[in-house]
């Protein structure tokens, strides 16, 4: 486990990949951190049960813009059920490690794209 951030988290942290809010979004997903005080915001857009398209917007550490930025990458063109598999491990991984006491951040991506479909769900439900 690393202790500090590796190039690719720096990259997406400084370079974030479909970062912004998102004007007509399908679902969103808002989730904090009470300890630290951080917030995410996931977007997601969908058809036929797929994601489309995902953004984000985030207050947070360098681990949560990074995570929630790969998080955009990683939910796009699955499907929810797919979509629903990806854990924060996942997202760790996919940025090649994060440094252990920085693993709580990247969970904020994974319940924040949950929110997102569950958010998605809802309005569906309410729509029949
Ligand atoms: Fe709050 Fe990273 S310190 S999400």
């Amino acid at each position: 486990m690393p202790e500090s951030y590796n190039d690719k988290v720096l990259e997406y942290f400084r370079n974030p990949k479909n970062m912004g809010k998102m004007e007509d979004a399908d679902g969103i997903g808002k989730v904090g951190n009470a300890v630290c005080g951080d917030v995410m915001h996931i977007y997601i857009k969908v058809k036929n049960n797929r994601i489309v398209d995902c953004k984000f917007a985030t207050f947070g550490c360098v681990a949560a813009i990074a995570t929630s930025s790969i998080l955009t990458e990683l939910a796009k063109n699955k499907t929810l059920e797919e979509a629903l598999k990806i854990t924060n491990k996942d997202v760790a991984d996919q940025l090649g490690g994060l440094p252990q006491i920085k693993m709580h951040c990247s969970l904020l991506a994974e319940e924040g794209l949950r929110s997102a479909i569950s958010d998605y769900r809802q309005r569906i439900s309410q729509k029949k």
